[in-house]
């Protein structure tokens, strides 16, 4: 057991899910790590490559065994560090897109813990990738605003989502933790402006052999159905090519399942 000397911290993107999405510094700090102490969205793919002798704790909210809150999770790794510990604090896609980094460097910061920030892949980059799209296109997107669809304090509930300072015709709205009833989504989006037209892609559990993608548009949107999560949900011009290759898709498959097809003129 190492005891004489301080630890070190690093907050890991972990990606989306698929572990060929991982960064070699991610895998290379997982490999060296003495405790990885992971969220609960961080893929199964990915925590089956740490190392047997690596203490491996879930301090996952949702599911993880015990209900923990994030003071315990600070007080975890710094607890750990002061061992003289590798700490690789594993956490999906990014760690600063919604990933509470910054509560947990300023505790670490407090408790005068050396921490390194690695980022990863965030699951709304990836989603993109897997759709074949751009989020951004200069003929037609300009900016790209990551929201959460979901607040999670006190302060972000009070804080209103304004959609109509973030919606406009050049932009590509990236959805976070997204809900799963788009009804009141579609009336705010509607009402600050944004056409009905406009393509919307939900895209569940992005990077994993079990991703699916549901195209539509922002007026229909309310009629998507829930998916298993997480899901993160996409919204823009920049979508438009997504969404013409699903419905050639969609009817190729209808063809290939046809016993008969009728032509008309
Ligand atoms: C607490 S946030 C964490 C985001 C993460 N730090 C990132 O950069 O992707 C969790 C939300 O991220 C999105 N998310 C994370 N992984 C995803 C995936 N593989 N596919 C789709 N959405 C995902 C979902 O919207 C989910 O509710």
């Amino acid at each position: 057991m190492k005891e004489s000397f301080t630890g070190k911290v690093y907050l890991v993107g972990a990606g989306p899910g698929d572990p060929e999405l991982l960064t070699v510094k991610a895998r290379a700090l997982l490999d060296r790590a003495d405790v990885v102490l992971h969220d609960d969205l961080v893929s199964p793919e990915i925590i089956s490559l740490i190392l047997p002798q690596t203490e491996i704790v879930n301090v996952g909210k949702r599911c993880g065994l015990k209900k923990i809150t994030q003071n315990e999770i600070n007080g975890q790794m710094i607890a750990l560090a002061k061992r003289g510990l590798q700490v690789v604090r594993l956490k999906s896609g990014d760690p600063a897109i919604f990933g509470r980094l910054a509560e947990e460097t300023d505790a670490l910061e407090a408790a005068r813990i050396p921490f390194e920030v690695v980022p990863g892949i965030t699951a709304g980059i990836s989603a993109a990738a897997s759709l074949r799209v751009s989020l951004t296109d200069r003929r037609s997107s300009s900016r790209v605003v990551i929201v959460t669809g979901h607040p999670a304090t006190d302060k972000e509930k009070q804080d209103k989502i304004e959609w109509r300072d973030l919606v406009r015709p050049e932009s590509t709205l990236v959805i976070y933790m997204p809900g799963q009833n788009f009804s009141h989504l579609r009336e705010e989006l509607v009402a600050a402006g944004l056409a009905s037209d406009v393509p919307a892609v939900l895209v569940s559990q992005a990077s994993t052999p079990r991703q699916q993608q549901h195209c539509t548009t922002v007026g229909e949107v309310h009629k998507l159905q829930s998916v298993p999560a997480p899901a993160i949900l996409l919204i823009g011009r920049s979508l438009e090519r997504a969404c013409q290759r699903s419905s050639v898709e969609n009817l190729s498959l209808a063809l290939d399942d046809a016993d008969l097809v009728i032509c008309s003129k």
